[in-house]
C-alpha cells in the first residue's frame, strides 16, 4: 500500500449529530485537508463548515458528486448503516481511501462484500471504532501488557444510559432511522452502541466461541425512542474466559458528560489482579478512570485523559500516521467482520432463545 505524500483531502459523507468529533483532528492535523463536505441536506453541510470554520470547502448534495472530486483523497463516511455498503464499495471503486464507521454494516453478507472490495483495492480501508483508542482503554491494555493482572479472565462491560443535564443534543433525525430495524440493523443500544463492547470484548480478549443474549424492551419516558434494554449478551471465549455486557436504562441517572447521556463501566479480572475502567461516554462524579487492584492494594490512575472526543482525535490520528508512514488500519475490514460477528451473534441468539455457537471467520450459528 502506497504512502501518501502531502496533505490528504478529506472528504466527509455525512454531516449528522457525530460528525463534529470526526472533524476535530482533521482540523487540527497537517497531515489532512477537510475538502468537501456532504449530506442529502446539504444546509446541514454548509452549517457544519461555518462552525468548523470552513470557508472553501465544496458542499455536495450527493456521494457521487463528492467521489467525483479529484481534491478528495479520503472519504469518512459518517452515515445511516443501511447506506455503508453502497457508500464504502462507491468510495473503494473511485480509488479513494475509506474510513467507515462503526458498525461497517448489517449483515455478514455485506460484510464479505466490504472485505472483498477491501483486499482487492490498493488503498487503505479502515472501519472507525474509536473506544478501542478512548485513554483508559489504551492505558488498560498497557497495564495488561505489564503483567500487572496476570492473564485476562473475564470482562464484564456495563452500558448504563440515563439523564443528563450537561449532554449535547441528539437530533429527532438520528434517533429516528435507529428506531428502524431495517436502516440501523438492530437496537441502538446492543447493535449500535453494542458495536463499541463488542470491540471492547475483542480487544481485550480475542474472539468469542459462543454468544448467549437476553434482549429487552423499553419505552423511554418521553416517548421518543424504544431501548433494546434491560439486555444481557454473554461470552465464552476459548480457554475457559467468559465475559459479558449488561445494558440498564437508569432514565434518574444522572451522568456528567458532553456527549450521550451514557455510562459505560469494565471490569477485567485477571488471574492476579483487577482492572476498572470507569466511564466512557460520561462519568459517574470522579470516578477514577482506571483503577487498578493488585497483592491488597489499589491503585487509581487520574492522569488519563477522559474525553470522549479523544478516542475520536486519537483514532484520526492513527489513521493519518498509517497513511504517511505505512501501517496498518485499526481496525482492518476483516476485524470490522470480526466485531460485527459478536453483535449479529447475540441478536440471533436473543431470536432463538439459545446460545450461538461463532464458528472462526464463519457465520454465526451452526
Ligand atoms: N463511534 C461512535 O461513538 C459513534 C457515535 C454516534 C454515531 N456513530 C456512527 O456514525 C454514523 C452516523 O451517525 P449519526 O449519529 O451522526 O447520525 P445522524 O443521523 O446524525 O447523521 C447522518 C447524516 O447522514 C445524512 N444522510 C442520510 N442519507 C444520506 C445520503 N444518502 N447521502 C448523504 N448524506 C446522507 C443525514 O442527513 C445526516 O446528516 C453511524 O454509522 C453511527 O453508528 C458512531
Amino acid at each position: 500500500m502506497g504512502v501518501e505524500s502531502g496533505p490528504i483531502g478529506v472528504g466527509i459523507v455525512g454531516t449528522g449529530r457525530i460528525s463534529d468529533l470526526h472533524a476535530i483532528e482533521y482540523l487540527a492535523n497537517p497531515l489532512a485537508r477537510i475538502v468537501a463536505l456532504c449530506d442529502v441536506d446539504p444546509a446541514r453541510a454548509a452549517a457544519r463548515a461555518a462552525a468548523w470554520g470552513l470557508d472553501d470547502v465544496a458542499i455536495e448534495g450527493d456521494i457521487d458528486a463528492l467521489l467525483a472530486r479529484p481534491e478528495v483523497d479520503l472519504v469518512e463516511i459518517l452515515l445511516p448503516h443501511h447506506l455503508h455498503l453502497d457508500a464504502a464499495l462507491k468510495a473503494v471503486a473511485a480509488g479513494k481511501i475509506v474510513s467507515l464507521q462503526k458498525p461497517m454494516c448489517i449483515s455478514l453478507e455485506e460484510a464479505d462484500r466490504l472485505v472483498a472490495s477491501a483486499d482487492a483495492s490498493d488503498r487503505p480501508f479502515k472501519v472507525f471504532e474509536n473506544f478501542v483508542f478512548y485513554p483508559p482503554v489504551i492505558r488498560a491494555r498497557e497495564l495488561i501488557a505489564e503483567d500487572a493482572i496476570g492473564t485476562p479472565l473475564s470482562i464484564r462491560i456495563k452500558s448504563n444510559p440515563g439523564r443528563s443535564a450537561t449532554a449535547w443534543d441528539v437530533p429527532a433525525s438520528a434517533i429516528a432511522w435507529r428506531q428502524r430495524p431495517e436502516h440501523s440493523g438492530g437496537g441502538p443500544l446492543v447493535f449500535d452502541d453494542g458495536h463499541h463492547k463488542f470491540a471492547l470484548a475483542w480487544h481485550f480478549m480475542g474472539e468469542p466461541e459462543e454468544v448467549h443474549a437476553f434482549i429487552g424492551d423499553t419505552e423511554t419516558a418521553d416517548h421518543r425512542e424504544r431501548l433494546d434494554a434491560p439486555s444481557i449478551v454473554s461470552f465464552r471465549f476459548p480457554g475457559n474466559r467468559i465475559g459479558n455486557l449488561e445494558i440498564v436504562h437508569s432514565p434518574e441517572l444522572e451522568i456528567a458528560t458532553r456527549h450521550y447521556a451514557q455510562d459505560d463501566r469494565v471490569e477485567i479480572t485477571g488471574s492476579k489482579g483487577v482492572i476498572w475502567l470507569n466511564g466512557g461516554h460520561g462519568r459517574l462524579a470522579d470516578a477514577p478512570p482506571v483503577a487498578l487492584y493488585r497483592d491488597g492494594a489499589i491503585t487509581e490512575f487520574r492522569d488519563v485523559e477522559t474525553g470522549w472526543e479523544q478516542s475520536f482525535v486519537l483514532s484520526t490520528r492513527h489513521f493519518l500516521e498509517v497513511l504517511s508512514q505505512g501501517g496498518r488500519p485499526v481496525l482492518t475490514a476483516r476485524e470490522g467482520r470480526r466485531v460485527l460477528r459478536f453483535a449479529l451473534a447475540a441478536l440471533e441468539s436473543a431470536r432463538a432463545g439459545r446460545p450461538v455457537p461463532v464458528a472462526a471467520e464463519g457465520g454465526t450459528s451452526a
